[in-house]
């Protein structure tokens, strides 16, 4: 099977984004591959902002590479991070790879040998990135894109948000004065977000979605869309309350987890060692 890495920081609240851009895809890839998914805490660095900025990059790089991924399903905004870590990844193995242990004048000494594009130390992995969903926009603005940072709750869903909360955010979004509802519009990127947001939880086709809406007004769509997301969160909700009033087993499936991954994770750090000449641990 082929092998997908993903991870999401644990600071604030996951929001609409997250799930619809990344985690909702998970759940249906994790059949089809073998998955590792994780809380990136190393990431969420409350000292040091200022050098964790410029690292970043590279220790996202470094969790994807250390697993030997092929695949990376994640949000458009992991774009730019993902193209970095397919250059690391090719540089060190443009390097590096190819290297074996030989002894030379009574010495073992690390040589090249042949074709090093044959001994890979890192798989260069490719992004999956959703055709929709993959940039969900901010509700209170539809050109910048639902983050947890924006000062405003007002402009996120959160996943664990109340019903009553999700309903009001919604009869609060930012809108517009056009007459029906459509797609692709580039002058009402709201609607667009909206239809998309609605597409994506009802699990319809866009083409279907655009029919329906295309003679609805603001009003009624609100409440559909709105319904839609409250029925839609609503057993995430409460399979989270469950699950996080059990510490001993979210404790028991993160030690599970981090056995597993340090398996994978010791091996490529021994190749990496060894091809670089370090001593192995
Ligand atoms: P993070 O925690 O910011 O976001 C987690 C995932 O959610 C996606 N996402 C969005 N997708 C669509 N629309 C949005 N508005 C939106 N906002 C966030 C992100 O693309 C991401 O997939 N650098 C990562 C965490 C990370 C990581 C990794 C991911 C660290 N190491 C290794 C993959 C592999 C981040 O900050 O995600």
């Amino acid at each position: 099977k082929k092998r997908i890495v993903s991870g999401v920081q644990p600071t604030g609240s996951i929001h609409l984004g997250n799930y619809l851009g990344a985690i909702k895809n998970w759940i249906s890839l994790q059949n089809s591959y073998e998955a590792l998914f994780f809380i990136v805490d190393l990431h969420a660095g409350d000292e040091n902002v200022g050098v964790a900025l410029l690292t970043y990059p590279v220790l996202m790089a470094s969790d994807i590479l250390l697993y030997q991924s092929d695949f990376v399903p994640v949000g458009e905004d992991q774009k730019q991070h993902m193209e970095l870590t397919r250059e690391l990844a090719e540089r060190i193995n443009n390097l590096y790879g190819g290297r074996k242990w030989k002894k030379m004048g009574g010495f073992d000494c690390l040589c090249y040998s042949g074709d090093r594009r044959g001994g890979a130390i890192f798989k260069v992995p490719e992004p999956l990135i959703p055709q929709a969903g993959a940039r969900v926009m901010s509700l209170t603005d539809g050109l910048s894109k639902m983050s947890k940072s924006a000062p405003s709750d007002q402009s996120r869903i959160n996943l664990l948000d109340p019903k009553d909360v999700i309903a009001n955010k919604i009869k609060r979004c930012k809108t517009d004065s056009f007459s029906g509802l459509e797609f692709d519009n580039p002058d009402r990127p709201e609607c667009n977000n909206l239809l998309s947001i609605f597409q994506l939880i009802t699990g319809r086709t866009k083409e279907e979605v655009a029919r329906e809406c295309q003679d609805m007004n603001w009003g009624t769509f609100k409440t559909l869309l709105a319904d839609a997301l409250i029925d839609h969160l609503h057993p995430i909700q409460v399979r989270y309350e469950e699950i996080i009033s059990d510490p001993a087993y979210l404790d028991g499936v993160l030690l599970e987890g981090a056995t597993k991954a340090t398996c994978i994770a010791d091996a490529t750090l021994n190749s990496v060692y060894q091809a670089m000449g370090f001593v192995q641990r």
